[in-house]
């Protein structure tokens, strides 16, 4: 039937019609929110270049979780800023590491809270790069040994969820196998699966003092312009035991999140990640976006492209904006 027997505007005229019929929610349930632990105590530094984010000491972090799951939020995903970097990034892996000590003191205090660990290694080189480097490249199989030892030693500390980012070949097989020699079988395994070389992850840099010393990202993290090699690379993650696979970043690729979602049965999640949160709040700050609108939207848009789960700076307040009745 067309116009004007059909008219699509009928189930558009109210708000609570609206909402009968909507498609697609987002729930604080799908949110995890991010944290850069810091050394020191009493520590809370901002980021310039992510408003609202900031960098917090052990002691700091642990008010930051319990205010976070008191808010409804039911995981972080923790990334570390070391006192000491080298050329393996050694302290990535160390019981008493930045992130472990983190893990300890937030399970202790809010137990419920599910922790997720970042495993890589751009944060505890010397070099900034994801990994071992040989002959002035990241050498792979050198750096899935190291990986699986950061794996472990993450999840021995109290994560919930390991995360490798580092876009490696062979490393979810290579954790997998070595949680399961640990006794550590039952920690999961959320595999950055299709992971973009994006300019996007600029902020990040400043916050995680990552960026690479020489060269950039490109031998190992994905070309923008491909989409069928993410469905190899999720296929690869899904085959080597991923519990859960992650596209990112996540606006610019949501055509990508979209066919994982159509091909893959596991959960999905998508990182909003720090150049997509700074360019919100930069438009925000220059009174062109309304930021509570523009994160929502395009948190919704994220969850209708296929991801269950979304990485996000922008976690609480949406969980602030959900809670008092959120409904545009
Ligand atoms: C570590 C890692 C990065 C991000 C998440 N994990 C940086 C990078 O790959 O350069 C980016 C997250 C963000 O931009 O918010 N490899």
């Amino acid at each position: 039937m067309a116009f004007p027997q059909s008219r699509l505007r009928r189930l558009r005229r109210s708000p609570n019609l609206r909402r009968m019929v909507r498609e697609t929610r987002l729930v604080a349930d799908d949110l995890i929110y991010p944290l850069f632990v810091c050394p020191g105590s009493g520590m809370v530094e901002a980021v310039e270049s992510m408003p609202g984010v900031s960098r917090y000491s052990v002691d700091k972090v642990v008010d930051v979780c319990t205010a976070v799951a008191a808010e409804g939020i039911p995981a972080v995903l923790l990334f570390g800023l070391p006192e000491s970097k080298d050329a393996v990034g050694s302290s990535s892996w160390s019981d008493d590491g930045i992130v472990q000590r983190a893990l300890r003191a937030i399970k202790a205090a809010v137990p419920e809270l599910v922790l997720i660990a970042d495993v890589c290694f751009c944060e505890y080189t010397d070099h900034g790069h994801c990994g071992v480097i040989e002959d002035g490249e990241v050498n792979n199989d050198k750096t899935l040994d190291n990986l699986a030892r950061q794996a472990v030693s993450m999840a021995s500390a109290g994560a919930d969820i390991v995360a490798p980012s580092d876009m490696m070949d062979g490393r979810v097989d290579r954790i997998r196998q070595a949680l399961d020699a640990a006794d550590l079988e039952m920690t999961p395994i959320l595999s950055y699966a299709a992971k973009f070389a994006s300019a996007f992850y600029g902020p990040f840099r400043d916050a995680a003092d990552s960026a690479p010393a020489f060269g950039d990202r490109r031998s190992y993290q994905m070309d923008p312009a491909n989409g069928r090699e993410a469905l190899r690379e999720a296929a690869l993650d899904a085959l080597e035991g991923a519990d859960l696979l992650m596209v990112k970043p996540a606006l610019p690729y949501l055509d990508v999140l979209r066919e994982v979602r159509r091909r893959f049965d596991r959960p999905l999640a998508a990182y909003q990640v720090s150049g997509e949160y700074s360019m919100l709040r930069a438009a925000a700050a220059n009174g062109w976006l309304d930021y509570e609108r523009v994160l929502m939207e395009s948190l919704i848009a994220i969850r209708r492209a296929g991801a269950d789960l979304i990485i996000t700076y922008g976690a609480r307040d949406a969980a602030r904006l959900l809670h008092s009745g959120w409904t545009e």
